[in-house]
């Protein structure tokens, strides 16, 4: 009986060591997704070298890009970078037009989008517990399930240098997630502040949305922005097989803008 109450307890204590690192550790371990979207129309618009169609077969959506898969530490909400040496590979990605469309680099001159890829797997992913395809799957579902441009023109909230409310912007997004967005403008025409990132957070189950940690310096914008439209002519190009490219993006857009 003694020693069965001796083996018990002993049994207990052993629980109780290995139990509480582990629950410390499980809650320190937890990371937390940001995702930032880049609406192209306002990076066109505010760059003096302008912006350029990518060096790609596929033509680039005509939507907000993926411009960030960042991962935070969730106790601190600091951001973790280059946690691990596993280099990019190409080959992972397997068939990239995905990326190609939504995840591309319009930056001027011309590029592939792989350094931006290479880079973002680098510096981030090595963060998460993903495997590289599954980290840049993930960044793409999150951006089919956020769908940010599709989200704010179905409540009216168009690429049509009209004006807009950050405050409504923000309680589309809200609605449609559950958690703030953050909002990012930039100076477009006439010095005025117009949409140009939104950021949003996920949990590490790249399902729940939670709120982002505030910015360093917090983003300035008016009260109401600019939504500035999105047009072919806006990336520049030498290819003709690239305009061909850059009409499909104008009837993508037209379609976009009759949802
Ligand atoms: C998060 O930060 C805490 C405190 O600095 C640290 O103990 C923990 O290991 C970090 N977790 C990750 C996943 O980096
Ligand atoms: C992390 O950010 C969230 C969202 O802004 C905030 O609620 C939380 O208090 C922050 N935690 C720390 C440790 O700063
Ligand atoms: C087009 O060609 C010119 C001259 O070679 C080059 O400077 C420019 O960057 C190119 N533009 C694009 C969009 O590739």
């Amino acid at each position: 009986m003694a020693s069965g109450r001796i083996a018990l307890l002993c049994l207990l204590g052993l629980l109780l060591v290995a139990a509480s690192p582990a629950a410390i550790a499980a809650k320190d371990d937890k990371i937390f997704y940001q995702i930032t979207f880049m609406w192209p129309g306002a990076y066109c618009a505010q760059t003096k070298a302008g912006c350029c169609m990518p060096k790609t077969d596929v033509a680039p959506a005509s939507d907000f890009y993926v411009a960030g898969f960042t991962v935070y530490n969730a106790t601190t909400n600091s951001s973790l970078s280059s946690c691990s040496n596993t280099p990019f590979d190409m080959n992972q990605i397997g068939d990239a037009t995905r990326l190609m469309q939504y995840w591309n680099n319009i930056r001027c001159p011309s590029k592939s989008g792989q350094k931006g890829w290479k880079n973002a797997w680098e510096t981030s992913g090595v963060c998460s517990d993903l495997t590289e395809s599954a980290y840049f799957d993930t960044a793409l579902a999150l951006r089919d399930k956020i769908n940010p441009l599709s989200r704010l023109v179905s409540n009216g909230i168009k690429p049509d240098f009209g004006l807009y409310s950050v405050k409504k912007i923000k309680e589309v997004i809200e609605e449609g997630i559950g958690a703030p967005a953050l909002i990012q403008c930039s100076k477009g025409p006439f010095n005025k502040f117009q949409l140009y990132q939104i950021y949003v957070c996920v949990a590490e189950d790249a399902k729940t949305f939670v709120e982002c940690p505030s910015p360093r310096k917090p983003y300035t914008c008016g009260d109401d922005i600019l939504f500035h439209p999105f047009k072919k002519w806006m990336l520049k190009t030498n290819s003709t097989k690239s305009y061909a490219a850059a009409d499909a993006i104008d009837q993508l857009l037209e379609a976009v803008m009759e949802i």
